[in-house]
């Protein structure tokens, strides 16, 4: 338990030769800032978890001087930069402004704002936050701050907090944070000096310096472009330019060849300057390019155009990244892959820039296309010419990306014409387009049909139309969007491209609308939260930050990949199965096992126990297998385990591990329609559940349909981690694990020793969402494993593409129904069939889950349900944030959006038709909804706002719910009063996920016990202290837990009521205590939650969505959302805002941008990396967003409380049927009947809205 505690160290790095404490020959040359940070330096503070410089966690500043000897912070990702890279550079940690000792602004405000849930991420925010502060001077306004996020994903907050903490410190704020600009530049820490040395002053001396590294590669730190040619000129073997090492992050370099050439010291390639073109060296960092292209269009007309390329540029990654990418880096990763959709490459083609190559034979100059064609092998980009362009020319672009920042385009085109001097006749065009195949870029005969022509002319736009469409050539690309889409959306920026350059008296308005981009055009947002409190009950029902929200903040909770590091650890990777479906015939282990540092491989033999990570001694639980004893049920299946030195060396060395299959000769089903047709007999009732009622008589018309909902990735940013040691007699188990008992069951039962001899120990969770109740058992006891193989600690901590692979996800569901309504929308009969997709076997028990949801908040007498069970070939799905409730609440939701659209009627009134009458609490929610969101007249708007434009649609609908709080069992608490102080320990059985649950029972504690918070203190859960407990799950946990608490403090008041302290009438606590004390009254009470002790009861709610959706690109935006809950008696009701916007959030993925993509024929996961699968960033986030907690006075739950963690995220379908309403009103305008209901599958991504919409191309006009 020591590893938890420890005080954090100060930062400033490090490492140049001067004070740098290691050489390079220490370092492999894949070694990352972030290794060096956490494992070399043990500052822990900087997280880690997607290493492809996406997830922003670990977000450090950079200090170096510029070629002008500026002294510039710049943020950047660690997980990116090599140690070597660090050479000049002055790193500044999360540790390194502020902790304990003196916290920063920064992580103050963040804390306040309620900006940190589970904490995993939040350090990174803060540190992207100092360094952008830093990088501008300390002026931001609102927006640059908005805009500066697109680095950093949280699937907690759902980023409102954080925007708003943030955005405190801008120079625009509504009530600006006075902080002295000194106060916010300065470490308010008192630093130990001796850290000081570690600064270095760099040693300007241009000689290439050469490191010859650990890993018996060669660092060349090269200074000029002729110490490159030498270098070429001796060395054969094969080697790799390095300038920003990002390209990683889209290209995967497994490893590295043996000769690395650091170019960034180059001065040559990070000048500019003006002759007749702008001449920028190809090291200049996009960041650079983007202030050079603003300054310059700026002061010269000639390149005035430039402003537009800015904006384009801004889309391009994020700040951390463009802070060290670089022009040429970007331009040869095409190079090396041209399906890359590289806007940088994209932008230079359509203004018609060239790039300077050099090599020891000389310069040539290529265009960007040509540039493609050559062979770059010894040759260096070294610079780019922009050429100047009159007013003649008219530039504009488009990205379109599947979230609003940080995402590779899945197609984009850029476009320049040259007019005459009559602005209308075409003398040239330049039509370029990326993402569409690997070598369709210009679409050459659309450009030369454009020359002579009126650009602005319907009969113009429909024959380039023509042209184009045929011209085109979409291929699949793995992980991307369909062919059919990306060249649907291809034509659709064209034209759009087109209306954005055609004046306006040529335009019919109804068109104008199709200019806009929302990716470049959204407005700041903003948000309002409205609860009452009542000061009387204080702490209780008190808002406040979380109690841990400041050494979240500041990096000092402790994760468990945040244990130091001990003596003799080893790490391991799982060997998985590369067939869906067979037997595997042999494993061979020896390729790995030669490589230096690769210690062991393990397989199912080697378990002397059980070979299962699921207990069923835990109640509807069934074994698991760990590892495969031969037969293969799903791709990626682990089969083995193998154990180095590294984490790094245990990732590649698995993948050398040689297996041999025989499989399965048929192709995977991989979701419930595949089984339905090819093998219905994997489906089985699991439960009929018949009307109540026989159906009524009048039927006006009957309804039937289907829908499908797919998997949705937990994403959470701690991964699934464990760290396991030996101890004297046993193992020390750290998971980041929700179920506590069930990891402590099974590490005892693969182990096959008593549980008494495993101790368990949970600080806390870097997220879990359902993805750590069992999931979490499999690395628990992989890891347990080694470490009892071996007799040594082992880390397990999974990386991204791994836990995407091999742990579950959100459980599909298909649904069908049959409804026959009234004419005024009263359901008379509804026939609905569920059916869940378990993966190739239960998993999680999702069934119980569903039933009690599927009613929502309706009178379900007539509704005759059945839910199955459906079998496929992939990993068991698990438990998502509210499993079961949201698949079953957003599907009895749509059979009310269904009939509302066939009855043509409002979907409030035919919702209200079929109310539950005893559910009273929905009539309020729905009452508040109806007046605060302004509905009635917001309607008419979105209907008028419709009738006037074509091209940008609007959708404003609603979503109602009731959810079901299961009762959670079997809690363990222990609280105990120390008699010196009267201080507070309390130890329960739930684990903080992030929802809040030690504040909250701190806070129901200091309520009972009338002392201050700060008395309390919550400690983690452990085994061997608090056993036998429940799942923290379902959001029931923190009322279970705190029902338990104040049980316990009610038998230590009972104990106290007979204490007397001497002389003294009206004692204080202390005094009390120290009384009781002195008097042999035990001061330790501990309680055991049963069923007995908890009611069902529901949480209400309801939600209203207004969108804009892009019919042209299928891009969205969420204009604004109100949601109204009713929460009961908040204990928290600042942390209940939280929880509700960050499930709404997580919903809102869902429904818009997550998708899991499979290979059909092989069942593999093809988007496996957090660039290709997209959570909502801060700016996806509705603009306008209103949350209002209501407070019923029925006090069911632990003092009036009601579940609030989970339930929000079902009413974030009302997203998705905004979006339908958008997609309904454009069909209707291409001739679809109005009320024509269309089944989409899936979450309305950018190919579901653009394909549904079903807009033809010769609607594409101007008048
Ligand atoms: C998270 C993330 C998001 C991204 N999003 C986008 C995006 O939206 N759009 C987009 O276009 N790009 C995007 N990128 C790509 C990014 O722009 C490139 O990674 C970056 O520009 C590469 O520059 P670098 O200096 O880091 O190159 P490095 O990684 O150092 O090098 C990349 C390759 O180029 C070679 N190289 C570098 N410089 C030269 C040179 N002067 N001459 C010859 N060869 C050279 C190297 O040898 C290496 O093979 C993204 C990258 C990341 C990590
Ligand atoms: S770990 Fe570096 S950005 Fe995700
Ligand atoms: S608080 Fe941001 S990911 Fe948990």
């Amino acid at each position: 338990m020591d590893d938890f505690v420890g005080p954090p160290q100060c930062t400033l790095l490090p490492l140049n030769h001067g004070g740098c404490p290691i050489a390079g020959s220490e370092v492999d040359s894949d070694e990352t800032l972030n290794d060096f940070l956490r494992k070399r330096l043990n500052l822990r503070g900087t997280k880690l978890m997607c290493k492809v410089g996406t997830c922003g966690t670990c977000i450090v500043a950079a200090t170096a001087s510029d070629h002008d000897g500026y002294r510039r912070t710049y943020s950047v990702n660690s997980c990116l930069l090599t140690i070597l890279q660090c050479q000049d550079l002055e790193i500044t940690t999360i540790e390194g402004i502020g902790d304990r000792q003196g916290y920063h602004p920064l992580q103050r405000t963040l804390a306040e704002y309620n900006g940190t849930q589970c904490g995993y991420c939040s350090p990174g925010w803060v540190m992207n936050m100092y360094s952008s502060l830093e990088s501008n001077d300390y002026k931001m306004t609102q927006c640059e701050i908005e805009n500066s996020f697109g680095s950093n994903n949280c699937r907690c907050t759902g980023y409102r907090p954080i925007l708003d903490a943030f955005k405190s410190f801008a120079s625009d704020a509504p009530k600006p944070k006075i902080i002295d600009i000194e106060d916010l530049k300065k470490c308010n820490k008192k630093c130990d000096p001796c850290d000081k040395d570690w600064c270095f002053i760099p040693d300007r001396d241009h000689e290439v310096k050469t490191i010859h590294l650990k890993d018996d590669k060669v660092w060349y730190r090269v200074f000029g472009v002729s110490d490159i040619f030498d270098i070429w000129r001796h060395e054969h073997e094969s080697y790799m330019l390095v300038n920003g090492n990002t390209g990683r992050g889209i290209l995967p370099i497994p490893e590295f060849p043996k000769v690395l050439i650091d170019i960034s010291a180059v001065e040559v390639l990070k000048t500019h300057y003006l002759d007749q073109n702008l001449v920028i060296g190809a090291g200049v960092t996009l960041t650079s390019l983007i202030d050079i292209f603003k300054k310059t269009s700026e002061h010269y007309e000639d390149f005035s155009y430039l402003d537009k390329v800015c904006e384009h540029l801004d889309l391009v990654a994020h700040v951390p990244v463009r802070n060290i990418a670089t022009i040429g880096g970007n331009l040869m990763l095409k190079h090396r892959d041209p399906v890359f959709p590289s806007d940088v490459f994209l932008l230079l083609e359509a203004i018609g820039a060239v790039i300077t190559i050099a090599s020891i034979d000389g310069t040539l100059v290529a265009t960007p296309v040509d540039f493609l064609l050559i062979d770059m092998r010894k040759k260096i980009i070294t610079n780019i010419k922009i050429p100047p362009l009159s007013r003649h020319f008219h530039f504009v672009s488009f990205k379109v990306m599947p979230r609003s920042q940080n995402a590779i385009a899945e197609i984009n085109g850029a476009f320049l014409y040259e007019l005459d001097s009559n602005e209308k006749t075409v003398k040239s065009a330049r039509i370029v387009y990326g993402g569409l195949s690997d070598d369709f870029i210009h679409a050459s005969k659309t450009e030369t049909f454009l020359v002579g022509k009126d650009l602005f002319q319907n009969d113009t736009l429909q024959g380039a139309l023509i042209i184009l469409e045929k011209e085109i050539v979409a291929e699949e690309i793995k992980a991307m969007y369909s062919p059919e889409y990306r060249k649907k959306a291809a034509l659709g920026i064209f034209y759009k491209g087109l209306l954005s350059l055609t004046p306006s008296k040529q335009l019919n308005e109804r068109y104008a609308s199709g200019a806009r981009d929302l990716r470049k055009t959204r407005p700041l947002s903003k948000g309002t939260e409205v609860y009452d409190t009542n000061p009387i009950l204080w702490p209780l029902n008190e808002p406040m930050p979380k109690l841990e929200a400041l050494i979240q903040c500041s990096g000092e909770a402790k994760y468990v990949d945040d244990l130091q590091t001990q003596p003799k650890e080893v790490y391991c990777a799982f060997v998985t199965a590369k067939i869906f479906s067979g037997e595997f015939e042999n494993v061979d282990p020896s390729p790995a096992l030669i490589l230096p540092g690769v210690i062991a491989f393990y397989s199912a033999k080697d378990i002397p126990g059980t070979n299962s990570f699921i207990s069923e001694t835990v109640t509807s639980y069934q074994r698991e297998i760990l590892l495969s004893d031969g037969k293969i049920t799903f791709y990626d299946q682990p089969i083995g385990i193998i154990v180095a030195e590294t984490e790094a060396l245990a990732a590649r060395a698995a993948e050398l591990v040689k297996v041999t299959y025989t499989k399965a000769q048929r192709k995977p089903l991989l979701d419930i329609r595949d089984v339905m047709t090819e093998d219905p007999s994997r489906i089985t009732l699991f439960l009929a559940l018949p009307a109540r009622e026989p159906p009524g008589a009048d039927i006006d018309k009957v309804i039937k349909g289907t829908e499908d909902i797919f998997w949705q990735y937990h994403y959470t940013m701690e991964t699934q981690s464990c760290v396991t040691r030996p101890n004297e007699d046993g193992i020390d188990v750290f998971p980041s694990s929700q179920f506590l008992d069930m990891s402590h069951l099974v590490v005892a039962n693969v182990l096959n020793i008593e549980q008494s001899r495993v101790n368990v120990v949970i600080p806390r969770c870097g997220g879990a969402y359902g993805s750590k109740i069992s999931r979490s058992g499999l690395i628990a006891t992989a890891c347990s494993l080694v470490t009892y193989l071996l007799n040594r600690p082992c880390r397990f901590i999974m990386d991204f593409q791994a836990n995407m692979r091999i742990i579950g996800k959100r459980t599909p569901s298909h649904f069908e129904y049959e409804v026959a309504v009234s004419s005024d929308g009263e359901i008379q009969y509804l026939n609905y069939n569920i059916y869940d997709d378990l993966g190739y076997k239960q998993g999680d028990f999702i069934g119980f889950l569903l039933v009690s949801a599927m009613r929502n908040c309706y009178n379900n007498r007539r509704w005759n349900c059945n839910i199955y069970y459906a079998f496929t070939d992939t990993t068991p799905n698990t438990y998502a944030r509210s499993p079961g409730s949201l698949e079953a609440i957003a599907m009895t939701e749509h059979v009310f959006e269904r009939i509302s659209y066939e009855l043509d009627m409002d979907p409030i009134e035919v919702r209200s038709k079929n109310l539950k009458k005893e559910e009273k609490e929905i009539y309020q929610v729905l009452e508040t909804l109806i007046k605060d969101s302004e509905y009635y007249k917001r309607k008419e708007e979105v209907e008028k706002f419709n009738k006037k434009n074509r091209w940008i649609k609007r959708g404003f609908r609603i979503a109602t719910m009731s959810w079901p709080g299961p009762p959670m069992v079997d809690f363990h608490i222990s609280l105990s009063v120390y008699h010196g102080d009267g201080s507070v320990i309390v130890k329960h059985g739930g684990i903080e996920l992030g929802q809040g649950i030690n504040t909250k029972v701190t806070q129901a504690i200091a309520f009972v016990f009338k002392i201050p918070i700060s008395k309390i203190k919550c400690r983690p859960c452990e085994s061997s202290s608090i056993p036998n407990n429940f799942t923290t799950a379902a959001s029931r946990t923190t009322q279970s837990v705190g029902f338990g608490a104040i049980k316990c403090c009610q038998i230590i008041l009972d104990r106290l009521s007979a204490v007397r302290v001497d002389g003294v009438e009206d004692p204080t606590w202390e005094q009390l205590i120290q009384a009781a004390y002195q008097q042999g009254v035990n001061l330790q009470a501990s309680y055991h939650v049963t069923t007995a002790d908890q009611e069902a009861h529901r949480s209400v709610g309801a939600a209203a969505a207004e969108v804009e959706l892009d019919i042209l690109t299928g891009e969205s935006q969420i204009l604004r959302v109100d949601i109204v809950e009713d929460v009961g008696t908040s204990l928290n009701p600042e942390i209940d805002v939280g929880q509700i916007e960050g499930a709404f959030v997580m919903g809102l993925g869902y429904w818009t941008s997550e998708e899991i993509k499979f290979n059909k024929d092989t069942g593999e996961i093809q988007n496996d990396l957090a660039t290709s699968y997209h959570i909502p960033l801060a700016k996806d986030i509705p603009i306008d967003f209103r949350i209002k907690l209501l407070r019923n006075h029925n006090e069911i739950g632990t003092l009036g409380s009601r579940c609030v963690a989970e339930p929000a995220i079902c009413l974030s379908v009302c997203v998705a049927f905004a979006l339908k309403a958008a997609i309904l009103s454009s069909r209707e305008e291409s001739g679809f009947p109005r009320n024509q209901w269309f089944k989409n599958d899936g979450p309305y991504t950018l190919e579901a809205n653009v394909m549904h919409s079903e807009a033809k191309v010769e609607e594409f006009l101007y008048k």
